[in-house]
């Protein structure tokens, strides 16, 4: 933990990158790996920003690679005693409050996102107490703490029907933590939202003057966009939308090229489902800026294949995702709403 991000006037430390692996090493770890998850009857959740050989893994192993949503519904659902989950520490949590009777593990703890950073839970509390009318919605990437004090948890993939939904019922809403994503659905549903004013390091990124240039190389390339990025990239964008429907659309599009504004762990599925395709990774760099992220989330990088062998060898207390009972239950309510609503729009 050697470099700093200075961030919404926050400062966190910034992780260190996993080491690079020889293939007899990455062998050996993938070997060790698939005895280890069937001694403990445990699959791999894993999302697709994690590193490519993570996801093949993943889908080896009989595990899962998607998005938060899924990722939530498959480790609820599925009858092993242990999810070893590939992301950031919310997706641990959530799975621990959706199943608490199953060991969750993680490669490693410190594993964040700086959505769930940027929103402490006693300054979202004050925050909340402002304005006790509103209806509380907030993104899968929080706390547990955070989400005990919501109404609703939502992730990209159904935040605008959700709000949609609550919009027609005249309810004004409190949106957190993504101020991109929060005014992206107060623009797709004229609610009434007030905004905490989060960000994410790895969308926040991408620059809108080398983006333009590049339509301009490729004009016949389509432009999908994940709604975390800023509006100015939004308003560029062909189609918006959470991680699988960005993966959907790459395969649905007639275009030949497609310029992708998300983190680029996604290529691995995309090209999946669209292998004779160009994919192009939208420009962090560029008019003097550098990148730090460079489009691939440095938390989610974090999820090596050393880490998860440690993780299933060793267990206990550095890998192993513990949520207080008393906010488990509270943060169980507004995540079970949103199991529910994404179950009704199937
Ligand atoms: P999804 O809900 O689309 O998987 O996105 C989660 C995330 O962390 C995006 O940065
Ligand atoms: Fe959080 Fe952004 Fe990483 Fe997603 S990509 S986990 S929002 S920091």
């Amino acid at each position: 933990m050697n470099e700093f991000i200075d961030f919404n006037q926050s400062i966190y430390p910034f992780p260190t990158k996993p080491a690079v692996l020889d293939d007899a090493e990455k062998s050996f770890y993938r070997q060790q790996i698939k005895t280890l998850l069937k001694k403990h009857n445990a699959v791999i959740v894993a999302h697709y920003y994690t590193d490519p050989e993570i996801q093949a893994l993943a889908e080896e192993t009989g595990g899962c690679v998607a998005d938060s949503l899924e990722m939530a519904r498959f480790g609820a659902n599925h009858p092993a005693s242990t999810l070893l989950v590939a992301g950031v520490r919310f997706m641990g949590e959530t799975a621990k409050i959706l199943s608490p009777q199953k060991t969750i593990l993680m490669p490693t703890l410190e594993a964040e996102c700086s959505l769930d950073l940027g929103c402490p839970s006693d300054d979202f509390r004050q925050f909340c107490a402002q304005h006790p009318e509103r209806t509380v919605v907030v993104y899968a990437n929080t706390s547990a703490a955070v989400k005990a004090q919501a109404d609703w948890v939502v992730t990209s993939s159904i935040a605008v029907e959700l709000i949609d939904h609550l919009d027609s019922q005249g309810k004004k809403i409190i949106w957190a933590p993504d101020r991109h994503l929060g005014n992206y659905v107060q623009q797709q549903t004229g609610a009434d939202i007030l905004c905490w004013q989060g960000a994410c390091i790895v969308h926040d990124e991408f620059k809108i003057q080398s983006l333009a240039k590049m339509r301009m190389l490729y004009p016949a390339a389509a432009l999908l966009v994940h709604p975390e990025s800023p509006q100015a990239i939004v308003e560029l964008a062909d189609v918006v939308g959470s991680t699988s429907q960005l993966i959907k659309a790459a395969q649905s599009l007639p275009n030949q090229e497609l310029i992708v504004a998300t983190d680029k762990g996604i290529f691995y599925k995309m090209q999946q489902v669209c292998p004779e395709k160009t994919l192009l990774i939208a420009p962090t760099a560029g008019e003097g800026a550098s990148c730090r992220t460079c489009a691939h989330c440095p938390w989610m990088a974090m999820n090596g294949l050393q880490a998860i062998a440690q993780g299933l060898q060793e267990m206990g207390a550095k890998h192993e995702i513990h949520v207080d009972l008393e906010l488990r239950q509270q943060a169980l309510r507004p995540l079970m709403r949103m199991l529910d609503f994404s179950t009704l729009l199937k």
